[in-house]
């Protein structure tokens, strides 16, 4: 077997499992799980609908390419979405099998194993990008979450000799778990330090549609198209429909970006085998065709998000989010207790689950950047979540 493969770390999901193993949750509640960032909000019934109209694509091998339909429905929603002139649907767009396949399948098609490179990743961070990384032959340099910069790393702290060796940046914006959004100026600083060194720049921008005011996240495109950068260079952007149309089992996203290296990544998917079936294609053209299901799902979020930061913000230090529907809360200070301990009592005394914010993290330059923070998930309905965080209160409140 390849021995990369003893790099991989047990999901956060799994860790979690081992730390709540023989804990009986008091049964006097129902449980509330606000650790996964699964959408539970409904599929809208349209794309229901178009997903079972296109079955009769279940006779043919979809191409690897996809159906044009579809290319010319993201390139026309990337367009209308952040402003920049329809991208080239032919060379600049690819669907995907949601993002998270093609975060992992891009880093084996650009890094070159026997260059053993750098990887450039957030900490805390999606653990796809550790797990490409290893299996991509390189080693990953932690930049972390800065609380004092609203939890947005600061580059320039990166040391020019690591630069010189990355082959790849991993970027999240808007950011799972922290909610951090790039702005602008981080924007032109990366882009600027691509240019020097030559990296790759995979920018997961999975969360754009989940924010919570009239200003939509920027996006990747539309900061290098602001800044001249037309043909988008060792740029690639990542999205999908899970979050944004409530359709995580549909698995369906897509790339857009550098030509030349959706040309080189397209034929590796061709060997990788990862078609989008035409029915998955059919339902997510009328996905990405479609605002008000995506408007009416941010208006749920909002409201959630309204309700619980003040109730939070009494038993632990939590800021309001730039987006993305996570709640990233430093529980030590008012509970005394670590991110595991208070997951782990939680779970036993009121059946909440949080995530511990170590697992999502490393320990890098001395600190595990998700240590003593849960994460808070805000998928449930409103008034399962609310119920949940009614709870959170009063755990804190006795102990
Ligand atoms: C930061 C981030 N990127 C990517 C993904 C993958 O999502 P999908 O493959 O459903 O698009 C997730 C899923 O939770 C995520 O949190």
């Amino acid at each position: 077997m390849n021995p990369l493969l003893n790099r991989l770390q047990p999901y956060p999901f799994e860790k979690l499992r081992q730390l709540f193993a023989g804990i009986t949750p008091n049964p006097a509640y129902t449980h509330v799980n606000l650790g996964i960032g699964e959408p539970r909000h409904p599929t809208p019934d349209f794309i229901r609908k178009a997903l079972c109209d296109g079955l009769d694509g279940l006779s043919r091998y979809p191409a690897t390419i996809g159906q044009d339909a579809l290319r010319l429905a993201i390139a026309n929603w990337l367009h209308t979405r952040y402003g920049i002139p329809v991208p080239n649907h032919d060379t600049q767009v690819l669907p995907t099998l949601g993002s998270r396949e093609a975060l992992f399948s891009l880093a084996q098609a650009v890094l070159d194993p026997s260059e053993h490179g750098v990887v450039v990743c957030p900490n805390p961070f999606y653990q796809i990008y550790e797990g490409a990384t290893y299996l991509g032959g390189a080693e990953p340099y932690f930049v972390n979450a800065d609380p004092a910069r609203h939890f947005v790393a600061d580059y320039s702290r990166v040391p020019s000799a690591v630069w010189q060796r990355t082959r790849l940046l991993y970027l999240c914006s808007p950011a799972n778990p922290t909610g951090a959004v790039l702005d602008m100026a981080q924007w032109r600083e990366i882009f600027a330090l691509s240019d020097q060194h030559g990296f790759v720049i995979a920018s997961d921008e999975c969360y754009s549609e989940i924010y919570f005011g009239d200003h939509p996240p920027l996006g990747g495109l539309e900061a290098a198209h602001a800044l001249g950068r037309q043909e988008y260079p060792r740029l690639i952007m990542l999205s999908s429909l899970s979050k944004r149309s409530n359709v995580p089992g549909m698995r369906s996203g897509f790339v857009a970006g550098d030509a030349d290296i959706l040309k080189r990544f397209l034929l590796y998917r061709t060997y990788h085998g990862c078609a989008m079936g035409e029915h998955v294609q059919h339902a997510s053209v009328a996905a990405w065709q479609d605002e008000a299901h995506v408007r009416d799902n941010r208006v749920q979020y909002t409201r959630k998000m309204h309700a619980a930061l003040p109730l939070l913000q009494q038993v632990s230090d939590v800021q309001m989010p730039d987006a993305a529907f996570y709640l990233w809360a430093d529980v030590l200070d008012k509970t005394g207790l670590s991110d595991t301990d208070f997951a782990r009592q939680l779970f036993a005394q009121y059946n909440v689950t949080v995530l511990p914010g170590s697992y999502l993290a490393r320990e890098a330059h001395g600190v595990n950047p998700g240590e003593n923070r849960v994460r808070i998930a805000l998928v449930a309905q409103y008034e399962e979540c609310m119920d949940a965080i009614a709870r959170v209160v009063e755990f804190v409140r006795r102990l």
